[in-house]
């Protein structure tokens, strides 16, 4: 049967730390602490708006937690330069398997969803800029729900809009809290372990499958 699949898109389609270099000419050796710090905080925001119940959307968390690096190390960002690096973060690369990868699972049949906290206009410029926009059938904000990853919501949200099951429904993610979202409320899981030393929560969720890209995903998927 073929499957119903949402790809999560910062650090699983796309990388947040191409912003280092974007960085280094205002945070100099500090850069890559400082997107280390801007990405942490992003999804830190997250989840505290999401537990409060005070929702923003990503694009207002990702401003906030640039401001908040940017403090942290000492930065003063014109107005000029936070709207640049903002933009930047609509220019953000994919990986380079994930157009193979994509283009092998939508020729196996499978329903292809892009799943994320961004909100759809700015997931669907930054696939066009990525070149990755004709691999996906779709796209799957939570801003539709009004909270972040991984709030139960989300995911049940996901499934309906794949009109399938929970239990018949697909997460693929780099970030495994993501992935025990997904195992948290029955849905199975995939996690791409992109660096060799990137560890997997404690939580006793279990991924489904952990392959290191998208080609090797679908691979193991199959048809
Ligand atoms: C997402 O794309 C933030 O990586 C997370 O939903």
């Amino acid at each position: 049967m073929p499957r119903a699949i949402g790809f999560d898109i910062y650090g699983t389609l796309v990388d947040p730390l191409d912003m280092n270099e974007h960085l280094r000419p205002l945070a100099g050796d500090d850069a890559d602490a400082m997107s280390a710090t801007w990405r942490q905080k992003q999804l830190e925001y997250t989840f505290r708006r999401g537990l409060m119940k005070k929702y923003e959307n990503f694009g207002v968390c990702t401003k906030q937690a640039l401001d908040f690096a940017a403090e942290s190390f000492g930065v003063s960002l014109s107005d000029d330069e936070r709207t640049k690096l903002i933009e930047e973060y609509q220019n953000l690369h994919a990986f380079p398997d994930v157009a193979p990868g994509l283009e092998k699972m939508k020729a196996n049949g499978h329903r292809l969803a892009a799943f994320s906290n961004g909100v759809e206009a700015t997931a669907r410029m930054l696939f066009t800029n990525a070149g990755i926009l004709a691999h996906l059938d779709e796209i799957v904000s939570v801003d539709d729900v009004g909270t972040f990853k991984p709030d139960p919501a989300v995911y049940e949200y996901l499934a309906k809009r794949f009109e399938r099951s929970i239990e018949e429904t697909w997460l693929v993610s780099s970030n495994p809290f993501d992935v025990i979202g997904a195992k948290a409320v029955g849905m199975n899981a995939a996690w791409i372990k992109r660096s060799g030393n990137a560890v997997f929560d404690p939580w006793g969720f279990e991924p489904d499958i952990v392959a290191s890209d998208l080609e090797e995903l679908a691979g193991t998927l199959g048809s």
